[in-house]
């Protein structure tokens, strides 16, 4: 296998707790929005993941009542993952608003919120406890990649500082969910291609409806003259390709995805370079 860059190695170490952060004690005086505050993509970037992650606790209580009886399953995701996530959003939200006090951030939330509400609910789930913990970690895997991305190709150093710190907590919880994909999967005696299923599943949906919702309600507070289209939507993921191909971590994000599916050394040395330059493909 080629040399694993040090970061991209870290997903395999033991969990560690990640409050080593938080909003207040940012260095909010250093910002210098104005690298930033003309940049479309990254104001659409950025706010788009304010409104997800600051509405975790919309489908925390649905994953917690799926755990239900594993105290220490559920006492991290009230205790730690919760609190992280909706960490992750108020920084966001704050950046946002900073650097774009004209943005009415909390009216374009509440037109989120009520959309997106209608979406999260249980029947999202998978059904098993070891298929969720697999959904889980592609969940993780892709805000992971995300927040790489934005850190990597922010222009403006506290946007890159704070999207470090949200990477390191999202690899952190996707090291949660994959120690506890482990015990269901043993409990569960759950085959490789239940585990595949699953796994494929979600990644057939991080294409779904969640960015372009996000997107739309954050372009009409900030558009109020235009019409909404769906093709502005895509516009801005066309926009994305370079950033994507520069700055998309696609060997790490190929790495966590098929983590849970154990496969023999062999396969994965040989399977590797050719999903990498499918995954580039894919996005
Ligand atoms: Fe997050
Ligand atoms: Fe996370």
């Amino acid at each position: 296998m080629g040399t694993v860059h040090p970061e991209e190695a870290e997903q395999f170490a033991e969990p560690v707790r990640t409050d080593h952060w938080n909003v207040d004690e940012l260095p909010w005086d250093s910002l210098q929005a104005e690298r930033i505050v003309d940049n479309e993509p990254f104001f659409f970037l950025v706010s788009t993941a304010s409104f997800v992650e600051i509405t975790t606790d919309l489908y925390t209580s649905n994953l917690t009542a799926h755990y239900v009886g594993d105290d220490e399953v559920t006492t991290w995701l009230q205790d730690h993952w919760q609190p992280e996530e909706l960490q992750h959003g108020a920084a966001l939200k704050r950046y946002v608003k900073t650097v774009w006090p004209s943005f009415d951030w909390d009216l374009a939330y509440q037109n989120f919120y009520r959309e997106y509400g209608l979406l999260c609910n249980a029947a999202q789930l998978e059904a098993t406890r070891s298929q969720e913990m697999v959904a889980r970690c592609i969940v993780e895997t892709g805000t992971s990649s995300y927040y790489t991305m934005v850190r990597d190709a922010s222009p403006e150093p506290l946007l890159k500082r704070i999207a470090h710190h949200i990477r390191t907590d999202e690899v952190g919880h996707y090291k949660y969910f994959f120690r506890y994909f482990r015990k269901y999967a043993q409990q569960e005696s759950v085959s490789r291609r239940a585990i595949f299923q699953a796994l494929w599943t979600r990644i057939r949906e991080i294409d779904n409806e969640d960015g372009l919702i996000a997107y739309k309600h954050a372009y009409q507070v900030r558009y109020p003259d235009h019409v909404f289209d769906p093709q502005h939507y895509e516009r801005f993921r066309m926009n994305l390709d370079q950033m994507t191909r520069d700055h998309f971590p696609f060997e790490m994000a190929v790495r966590m995805c098929l983590r849970p599916l154990d496969l023999p050394h062999p396969v994965e040395r040989l399977s590797l370079p050719v999903l990498v330059a499918g995954a580039r493909r894919f996005l």
